[in-house]
């Protein structure tokens, strides 16, 4: 009989420690609603130690997620543990990760700590972790650099103080994946007591190994994934979830195990999580590039329109991906509308709903065809935003050649008009200097990004921007048909960001 495999989603835990990532906690909020649709087992919600936002993030979802597990993240001591168990307070189902490093490479140089004292502090930890729940993974980091003897006696330790989960991290990426199935098996055969527990495998993409090391484990008797929406995470990032699904779904016959994803949500997940972190999604990659399931190649093309066998062996609609050729457009009413939006798994409140038929409207009126890339912009960047403390009232641009461009800006606070003239080397630069200087925030820009939601002339700009502040990340998105618009409201937008987090 097959196997279930648990998949451990890590997105908002790994994942947004991805360089220059920070989502706030209505973001986060979102996202786990999504990975509850996706039917992920497991949401790793946040390092709750590690800021008030991620504290609080835990919490919430915590308290609105109740068909999954929640866990935490803790190094291994005491007042992380404290503070994961008291964000979980609320979950239903808790589960505390609590990890030490396990490699001599960083007992040496990280820890300073001999290997009998890293085993006391592994004992002492999971022992805390009883204290809020009975759902404790223990990781051994770097564990695929580790002796593998010490490692068996550390998972060991773990398990006698109450672990239920071992995650075996491939911490730095660095494994092979026969090494790494090889390690699985070693454990399997080696730690006294492991049948009575799950092992989780947690494999990072330094070398492009993330999901074949994942895949390989599961094969050799590991029983649950820990991956991420996109593959983000530290440095080159996670084990993809996409990746896993579908290898695990279109493999099923050659595999021996199953996961419960619901994949005709992937395409969605994707999206959301590349839209609210600004990771944009390679055309190349696998599943949920745009490129996917483009065939560009006459010899292709003519296998495709004989038979779809010969050059596909995943249909778009498998993942979600829309197929619908209805059209809607100024005329559309409300009705097609609606349902336009159900089929693509919107689900919004009256106030929102009222707010993106208006907006649907307007831009109806400039594009004529709104297509569900269009759509999606809307919702994602539009309807969803956060509360706006400042607001673009107006804008006038001056620019052309030999000519310095300069910028007006209006921008509304608290029901008054503020407005500034700027120059700058180019219609953006001179617009956000403008509203730096309305706002008064000390921010620098530190990308910048613009990208066509849909093809033509006509198609609507969306751009990201990343701000510093404080030391802190933060993502503003804007859209329009016009790109200094866009680009207005995407600085507006993470200003607002600013002014709203607790954290900076
Ligand atoms: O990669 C890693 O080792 C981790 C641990 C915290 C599990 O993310
Ligand atoms: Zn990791």
């Amino acid at each position: 009989m097959a196997n279930k495999i648990y998949i451990f989603d890590t997105t908002l835990r790994d994942g947004e420690q991805a360089p220059g990532m920070h989502l706030n906690v209505k973001e986060k909020l979102e996202i786990a609603h999504q990975l509850q649709k996706l039917n992920v087992d497991i949401i790793e919600a946040g390092f709750p130690i590690s800021s008030n936002s991620d504290f609080e993030a835990v919490k919430e979802i915590s308290k609105l997620i109740r068909d999954k597990s929640i866990a935490a993240l803790a190094r291994a001591n005491f007042k992380d543990i404290d503070s994961a168990g008291e964000a979980l307070k609320g979950a239903a189902n808790p589960v505390i990760h609590t990890f030490i490093s396990s490699s001599d490479i960083h007992l040496k140089y990280q820890l300073n700590k001999s290997r009998e004292e890293v085993l006391e502090i592994a004992a002492e930890s999971v022992k805390r972790c009883r204290k809020y729940t009975d759902n404790i993974e223990f990781s051994a980091m770097d564990a695929t650099r580790s002796d593998k003897e010490y490692l068996a006696k550390m998972y060991e330790i773990a398990i006698q103080n109450g672990a239920t989960v071992l995650n075996v991290p491939d911490t730095v990426g660095y494994a092979l994946p026969l090494e790494y199935s090889g390690l699985i098996k070693y454990l399997l055969d080696n730690v006294k007591g492991i049948e009575n527990v799950i092992i989780s495998v947690h494999c990072h993409n330094d070398l492009g190994l993330a999901v074949a090391n994942s895949i390989l484990a599961a094969n050799m008797g590991a029983k649950q994934i820990e991956c991420s929406v996109n593959g983000v995470g530290e440095r080159a990032g996670n084990a993809a979830i996409e990746e896993i699904a579908l290898i695990i779904d279109t493999r099923k016959k050659d595999l021996n195990f199953y996961t419960d994803l619901n994949i005709k949500e992937i395409a969605r997940t994707s999206s959301l999580v590349s839209s609210l972190t600004g990771y944009l999604i390679a055309p190349n990659k696998a599943i949920v590039g745009k490129n996917a399931f483009s065939h560009e190649a006459g010899i292709h093309q003519d296998g495709m329109l004989k038979d779809r066998s010969t050059y596909e062996i995943l249909k778009p609609e498998d993942i979600g991906l829309s197929s619908s050729k209805l059209i809607l457009g100024k005329h559309s009413g409300r009705h097609a509308f609606v349902k336009r939006l159900v089929d693509s798994g919107y689900e919004l409140n009256d106030n929102e709903l009222e707010k993106a038929f208006e907006r649907f409207k307007s831009l109806a009126e400039k594009k004529g065809v709104i297509n569900d890339n269009d759509l999606k912009a809307i919702i994602q960047n539009e309807i969803r935003k956060e509360a706006e403390y400042f607001k673009l009232n107006y804008y006038h641009i001056l620019s052309g050649t030999n000519l310095k461009s300069t910028s007006t800006v209006g921008i509304e606070l608290k029901g008054k008009l503020f407005e500034a003239v700027h120059f700058g080397d180019g219609p953006v630069d001179a617009s956000f200097k403008a509203i730096d200087q309305i706002t008064k925030i000390n921010a620098k820009l530190v990308d910048y990004n613009i990208e066509a939601v849909s093809e033509g002339k006509d198609a609507i700009g969306a751009v990201k921007v990343v701000i510093n502040c404080n030391g802190v990340n933060v993502l503003g998105r804007g859209i329009s048909t016009d790109i200094i618009e866009a680009s207005i409201k995407a600085y507006i937008n993470a200003m607002n960001k600013i002014v709203e987090n607790k954290d900076f």
